[in-house]
This record gives structure tokens, C-alpha cells and sequence, in this order.
């Protein structure tokens, strides 16, 4: 048994029965769609209030060299072993299935979570715009029971939508994620227009006022490392490209395309909007939900105020389309391999998409979404994700000792040096988070390795050949 928990999957390309029809722009737009965010639109001035000041922007750049690192490992991957498991699939041919699974059960917390959670944010900035037009629902419909409503009925209603177009098929909700990332970019576009012309220099001062790290007395953390820990959500989406290798065209060459176009162009707005928006209003006043509209309010413009909720609620509609898009690809590279029921690798032959996994998945993240208040949970998806990042970032050194010859149509410049500066950082930005994260993550881990050992390990296809 010892050795059976570390069984390698060879590679292997076979016909999946997923429609090809992704294009290098609709990879890289998807990325935009998962990337651009609760992240930028909530998390920047929160983050700027609590814990990095003006120096958020520092926070952003060094995130975002992380993710640069995790980036590159994830196409060389992602072109070298295939599949639409991601880190679940590329750690099952460089490191075994104990290590594959445990990889495997964080993406589903990371992914099904991210999608509850920012469901929950959506149904905030929707109920406004409602509100606005004079159409606002009972608050006993826009707060799950613990909260002191009925059910949160947008966040479970959304989620559900969402299911319909991912069943309908995936060049369907490319084109859905294409409009939506259109119109939050403009809005972002509008904010920075204004923004340039109105910046105050005085802002800035000081730049560092947390410093770099402090854990505080309630165990809170500060400082522009913990910042960065904390913004890492805002990344968080361009590893979803990776599942859609098995769909997409050219999928060798367009799927590192996806993955680091959309993270280099998501990093130089994050850069831009952090920077102008600690500059245009003082960062003590953008501790609230919606710092970028705030901060055009603050400077008089309230019709881009408007215009910004509109982004946000496009915004946040494609970070759900795209991550529960992954986190249904992930589940059928898992049943597939027999470490979850096979009752879920199933492909429907007329929509060319795994219609029960969806629908599995969407009926308990809606239910979730709708009567669980998530927001707390959040903080989870990050050190999930920084796992992932570590092990893929791993994964490439042990895959160019293991398999050599393997065919590499991208490779990561100076190996091992890049991928281990990945490990590096990401494993850095692991420690920053503050200890109950850990706890829930180790929590989670404990719940997965009791499912491995009672259910998947003598399921495995592996074990049974
Ligand atoms: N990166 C995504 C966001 O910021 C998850 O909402």
C-alpha cells in the first residue's frame, strides 16, 4: 500500500469527447474573465485600509511575481502533460496519486468555494442596482438564515444560470464571458480616465504606513507582505485556463497563450488601478465594499460611480462562469480516473459538455451560495490555490528529471531557477496568511486523505489495472 498511494499516471491523449473550439483569444479572455474580480474591485481597498497603505501597489507587484513564476510552470505543464485536470492531473504523472488527490480535493475547495463566495458579493452589488431602480427585493430574500433572512435568493439564483449556459455548451459561455469581460474592462478604463486627472500626491505619504509585517495581538496580520497574501485573490482565476486544454484548438501553443497574456495583462491594470486609486482618495477611506465606486463618489463623479457597479456585477459574473467551468473540468478529470465515482466522467454526446457534473455541483454551490453567509471563507481559496502554485512549480523540476525527453512545446526559461523562485514566493505568501486559515486548510486536508484511504485509493483505475 505504502508504494500503491504513490502509482504515476503515464500520459496519455485520448479522445474526450469535449467539443475543441476554444481560440487563443477566447483563452485568454476567459483568463481575464476568472482573473478580474472581487480581487481589484473590493479586496484593493481593503487591503490598502487594514494593511499595506499606499504601498497595496508594492502588495500587487509582489503577488503578482508570483503568479508570473506559477504562470509559467502552469503552461509548460498545461503543453507538456495535457488534460483538463490541471495541477490534479499534473501532479497524478510527476508525483502519484496521494499527492494527486490532496492537490485534487484543494482545487475543488478552491474553485467551489471562490464560485459560493463570489455569488454572495454578485447578489450585493445586484440587489443594489435593483434597489436603485426602485425594484429592490425583501431583505428576507438577500440574507442566507444566520444573517436573519430566508435565503439569499439572487447569489442561488445566479449560480443556477450559470449552470444553464455551461450545459448548453462551452462556446456558448465563452461568448457570454466575452461580452462581460468587455464591459468590466471598460469600466475599468473609465475609472483610470478619471482617476489620471485627479490624483493627489499627498496621498502617497506615507507610502509604507504598516510597514512590512506585523501579526497583531488578535492574530490579525498587517504590513504590505500580508497585503500581498491577501490580493493574491485578485490573481486568482488564470490557472482555470489550464482546464480547458482538452477544448481548446491548439491547445499546445494557445493554452500558455491564455494563461500568461491574461495574467501579464491583469497584473498591469491591478498596478495601475491600486496605484491611482490610494492616490486619488486617502487610503483610510477605502476600507468598504466598493472602493473603486467610492472613490469616484468622493470625486464627484456619480454616474461613474454607477457605471462602476455595473463592471462589478459583469465582473463577477465571469469569475464564476470561468472557475465553476474549471472546478466541473477538474471533477471529471478526478472521475475519470476512478478516484471519484465514474458516474460523473460522463460527456453528454449532443451538448459535448459533462452535463451531470454540472449539474451535481451547481444544485450544492447554489444551495450553499443561498443559505451560508461565505465571505469568511474566502481566505481559503488563497492558500489552496498557493498549494497548487507550489506543487506545479515542483512538479517541473521532478518531471524534467523523471521524463527528460518528454515533448515540452513550452519550457520555462532557466530551469530550476524560475520554478523554484515560484515555490519560493508562493510558499512565502503561504505563511503570511494568519493561523485559522491554516487551520481550516489542515481541516479540509484531514477530511480529503479519510476520503482517499476509505473510498478512492481501491477505486482507482490505477489499482484496478
Ligand atoms: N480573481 C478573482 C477575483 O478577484 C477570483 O474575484
Amino acid at each position: 500500500m505504502a508504494l500503491s498511494i504513490f502509482r504515476t499516471k503515464p500520459i496519455e491523449q485520448a479522445d474526450t469527447g469535449l467539443k475543441r473550439c476554444l481560440s487563443a483569444f477566447d483563452l485568454t479572455l476567459m483568463g481575464i474573465g476568472a482573473i478580474i474580480g472581487t480581487g481589484i474591485f473590493v479586496l484593493t481597498g481593503i487591503a490598502a485600509a487594514n494593511q499595506a497603505g499606499p504601498a497595496v501597489v508594492l502588495s500587487f507587484v509582489i503577488s503578482g511575481f508570483a503568479c508570473a513564476f506559477a504562470a509559467l510552470a502552469y503552461s509548460e505543464m498545461a503543453a507538456a502533460v495535457g488534460g483538463c485536470g490541471s495541477a490534479y492531473g499534473y501532479s497524478y504523472v510527476a508525483f502519484g496519486e496521494v499527492v494527486a488527490w490532496v492537490i485534487g480535493w484543494i482545487l475543488l475547495l478552491e474553485y467551489s468555494v471562490s464560485v459560493a463566495a463570489v455569488a454572495n458579493g454578485w447578489s450585493g452589488y445586484f440587489n443594489n442596482a435593483l434597489s436603485a431602480m426602485g425594484m429592490g427585493l425583501p431583505e428576507a430574500l438577500t440574507k442566507s438564515p444566520e444573517l436573519g433572512g430566508i435565503i439569499n435568493l439572487p447569489a442561488a439564483t445566479i449560480i443556477l444560470v450559470l449552470m444553464w449556459m455551461l450545459i448548453i455548451g462551452v462556446r456558448q459561455s465563452a461568448q457570454l464571458n466575452t461580452g462581460m469581460v468587455f464591459i468590466k474592462v471598460f469600466t475599468i478604463i473609465v475609472f483610470v480616465s478619471i482617476a489620471a486627472f485627479n490624483v493627489h500626491p499627498e496621498n502617497w505619504e506615507p507610502f509604507m504606513p504598516y510597514g512590512w509585517f506585523n501579526t497583531l495581538p488578535d492574530g490579525k496580520t498587517t504590513g504590505v507582505l500580508a497585503g500581498a497574501s491577501l490580493v493574491f485573490f485578485a490573481y486568482v482565476g488564470f490557472d482555470a485556463v489550464s482546464t480547458a486544454v482538452e477544448e481548446a484548438r491548439n491547445p499546445q501553443r494557445d493554452v500558455p497563450i491564455g494563461i500568461i497574456g491574461s495574467l501579464v495583462f491583469c497584473t498591469v491594470i491591478y498596478i495601475i488601478v491600486s496605484g491611482l486609486l490610494t492616490g486619488v482618495v486617502p487610503y483610510t477611506k477605502l476600507g468598504v465594499a466598493s472602493p473603486v465606486a467610492e472613490a469616484l463618489k468622493l470625486m464627484g463623479y456619480k454616474w461613474a460611480s454607477a457605471l462602476v457597479s455595473t463592471g462589478v456585477i459583469a465582473g463577477l459574473t465571469t469569475v464564476m462562469l470561468v472557475l465553476y467551468y474549471g472546478l466541473t473540468r477538474i471533477i471529471l478529470a478526478m472521475a475519470r480516473d476512478g478516484l471519484v465515482s465514474p458516474y460523473l466522467s460522463k460527456v453528454n454526446p449532443y451538448t459535448q459538455t459533462p452535463v451531470r457534473v454540472i449539474v451535481i455541483t451547481g444544485v450544492i454551490m447554489s444551495v450553499a451560495a443561498g443559505v451560508v453567509p461565505l465571505g469568511a471563507l474566502a481566505e481559503l481559496v488563497n492558500i489552496g490555490t498557493l498549494a497548487a502554485f507550489v506543487l506545479v512549480c515542483l512538479g517541473v523540476i521532478v518531471l524534467r528529471i523523471r521524463l527528460p525527453h518528454l515533448h515540452r512545446p513550452f519550457k520555462n526559461p532557466l530551469n530550476p531557477l524560475f520554478p523554484v523562485l515560484g515555490m519560493v514566493s508562493c510558499g512565502g505568501l503561504m505563511a503570511f496568511l494568519p493561523h485559522t486559515t491554516w487551520l481550516r486548510f489542515m481541516v479540509w486536508l484531514t477530511i480529503g486523505l479519510i476520503v482517499y484511504f476509505t473510498y478512492s485509493i481501491r477505486h482507482s483505475k490505477l489499482a484496478r489495472k
